[in-house]
């Protein structure tokens, strides 16, 4: 039954559609009910909610000591490349400010030798008596590696460029107590390094250590690098045991020669 007051069409007064309304009552209808039957069985679809938008990034916490460190990088690199003489590289680099061991070393320790040499020893970094000198490879460790370099009739005197040597480090300031250089400290020093090697032009590099090797094959482990050829900043290079490892594993000196050897070869061919 409908509760409409137009009935199949025909409009109803109130009286009528009230008096109606009585009869169907009588009748028992007892609810209005629509046109269309009610399936009160079926539930009602429930409209999904549209999907929850996807959170915001949260934007990455910034590391102000990674960022520093890569604006010190940065600077070493302009102040590097901006150098057209090895005066002028190391006028830059002791300038260079960015370094802590800086404000403990006594002295600025760049190079010993003949830049024209074609061999261009790296060491890793100056010691107590480099320091005191301001030369790289002069105390203890220095010495041997003079006798060395001798054996095969080279040296850092030699004014004769077939027969010099050149000699730096990675580090150009003492670390306190000698400790390793620090990822950190060889990433400020990589730029000057490379374009020290850029300016010098050697034939041939011999990587001293592991440092070197770190800095410039990004690689360690020394004791197997060492008498293997490879390339470094796109010279040929050989990775030796250091002089001071020597002096304290004196039967490794024998592989040291065999790698001498090689290097002599290589200078020779
Ligand atoms: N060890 C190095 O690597 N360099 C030096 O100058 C002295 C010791």
């Amino acid at each position: 039954m409908t509760a409409d007051p137009t009935f199949r069409g025909f409009a109803l007064d109130a009286e009528t559609a009230l008096a109606l309304l009585q009869w169907q009552a009588e009748l028992g209808a007892d609810e209005p009910c629509l046109d269309a039957p009610l399936d009160r069985y079926v539930m009602p679809e429930r409209a999904e909610p549209p999907p929850a938008p996807p959170p915001a990034a949260a934007p990455a916490p910034r590391d102000e000591a990674r960022d520093a460190a890569e604006d010190l990088v940065a600077r070493a690199e302009a102040m590097a490349a901006a150098a057209r003489s090895l005066d002028a590289l190391a006028a830059a680099q002791e300038a260079f400010d960015g370094i802590e061991l800086k404000k403990g070393a006594r002295n600025f320790c760049f190079c010993d030798g003949n830049p024209a040499a074609r061999v261009m020893i790296i060491g890793e970094a100056p010691g107590e008596e480099e320091d005191r000198q301001g030369r790289p490879f002069v105390g203890r460790a220095g010495q041997l590696l003079d006798m060395m370099f001798d054996a095969i009739g080279l040296s850092r005197k030699a004014v004769d460029a077939e027969r010099a040597l050149y000699i730096t480090n990675v580090l150009t300031w003492r670390p306190p107590g000698n400790r390793r250089p620090e990822p950190a400290e060889i990433a400020m020093m990589l730029p000057f390094l490379r374009r020290h090697v850029e300016l010098v032009q050697p034939q041939l590099l011999v990587l001293m250590g592991n440092t070197p090797c770190i800095a410039a094959l990004n690689q360690q482990g020394i004791l197997k690098l060492r008498g293997k050829w490879t390339a470094a900043f796109g010279l040929p290079a050989l990775p030796m045991a250091h002089p001071a490892y020597l002096l304290r594993t004196p039967l490794a000196k024998r592989d040291a020669w065999a790698d001498l050897l090689s290097l002599a070869a290589r200078l020779d061919g």
